[in-house]
């Protein structure tokens, strides 16, 4: 989808100039981002307040993840900085000028975002808006990849007819083998608060590359995954679920028998397709990017992989 944006000699300056801008850089896929492009030579800068930590408490703390990176990567510069912070941001970005930014900072559980709305549509909607209009003044020039959710399409998908198996629920239509597509609407569906934020924040990257002609790109993720996830029960399935079997402790399931399926990615493979995005950028593009049916698992299929 989209149309090319960049040829390829433009693309190379990009990857010629190497200063790279992420934000939510301590958390999963930041520091993933960070981890990538720091070890390619890039000089990167990140930004994160851990926002996380007030979000889910202690668990949710971040901070040991940034004193790794600063430990790892001499050439990593953190920003101790809110994005709901537009003017801090807007200096930033005039300041550093960066040549690609991958946007990953935001509150990302439904169910924190309904005990806090006011907060999880500042950070999600309007700290992407801040980001992109500070990257616009900045260096619209700069692909700009930002984590969108497949949460934009809200419960509509579970109007496709789906058939019980043993452990899990699959499509009964062929047709939804490999999932859907990014054709499928996202309106008329119930999202949630953090849904309905995030889609927020996807129609408004779309468009400050349609309209403003800007490289930017969704990327819907189903679940991702990795080493450096701060897990907490209401966010980072497969990251809490370890954590609470080598803690001894209960994994409880909400609804639907447990056999509810979700797609799982590794956080370096997020990284790798930035690296893909800004040696090609497109202009409004969004990706449901996935691990594949080979990645899926329901909870029950995940507990039966431990042994
Ligand atoms: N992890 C998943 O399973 C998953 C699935 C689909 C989409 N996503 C999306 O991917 C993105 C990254 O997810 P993640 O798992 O790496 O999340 P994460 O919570 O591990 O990382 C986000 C980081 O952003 C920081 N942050 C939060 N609010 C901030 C603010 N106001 N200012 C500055 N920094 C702030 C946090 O401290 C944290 O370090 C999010 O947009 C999320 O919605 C995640």
């Amino acid at each position: 989808m989209g149309m090319l944006y960049y040829n390829s000699s433009s693309a190379e300056n990009i990857m010629g100039k190497k200063l790279i801008l992420v934000t939510g850089s301590s958390g999963l896929i930041g520091s993933e981002v960070v981890a990538d492009f720091a070890s390619q030579g890039w000089t990167v800068h990140g930004l994160d307040n851990n926002m996380r930590a007030n979000f889910f408490g202690p668990q949710g703390d971040t901070r040991w993840n940034l004193h790794r990176m600063q430990q790892t990567y001499p050439r990593f510069q953190h920003h101790e900085l809110d994005i709901r912070d537009r003017a801090g941001v807007m200096e930033l970005l005039q300041e550093l000028r960066p040549q690609a930014i991958v946007h990953t900072a935001a509150q990302p559980s439904h169910d924190l975002a309904a005990s806090r709305p006011l907060d999880d549509f500042d950070v999600n909607a309007v700290g992407t808006l801040n980001m992109l209009e500070a990257a616009r003044r900045a260096c619209p020039e700069a692909p700009f990849i930002h984590m969108s959710t497949n949460k934009v399409y809200g419960d509509a998908p579970n109007e496709i007819p789906l058939k019980e198996m043993d452990k899990r629920w699959d499509y009964a239509d062929p047709a939804y083998y490999d999932g859907i597509r990014e054709n499928f609407r996202i309106d008329r569906s119930k999202h949630s608060i953090f849904g309905a934020s995030k889609v927020a924040a996807d129609i408004m990257v779309q468009e400050y590359g349609r309209y403003f002609g800007m490289p930017t790109c969704c990327l819907r993720a189903g679940c991702l995954t990795g080493p450096s996830h701060s897990a907490v029960e209401l966010h980072g399935f497969l990251s809490y679920l370890v954590r609470v079997n080598l803690t001894g402790s209960n994994y409880n399931v909400y609804g639907y028998q447990g056999k509810q399926v979700r797609d799982n990615i590794h956080s370096f493979d997020v990284a790798e397709f930035a690296e893909r995005f800004f040696a090609a950028p497109r202009c409004a593009e969004m990706y449901n990017i996935g691990g594949g049916r080979r990645n899926s698992c329901s909870i029950l299929e995940a507990f039966e992989s431990k042994n």
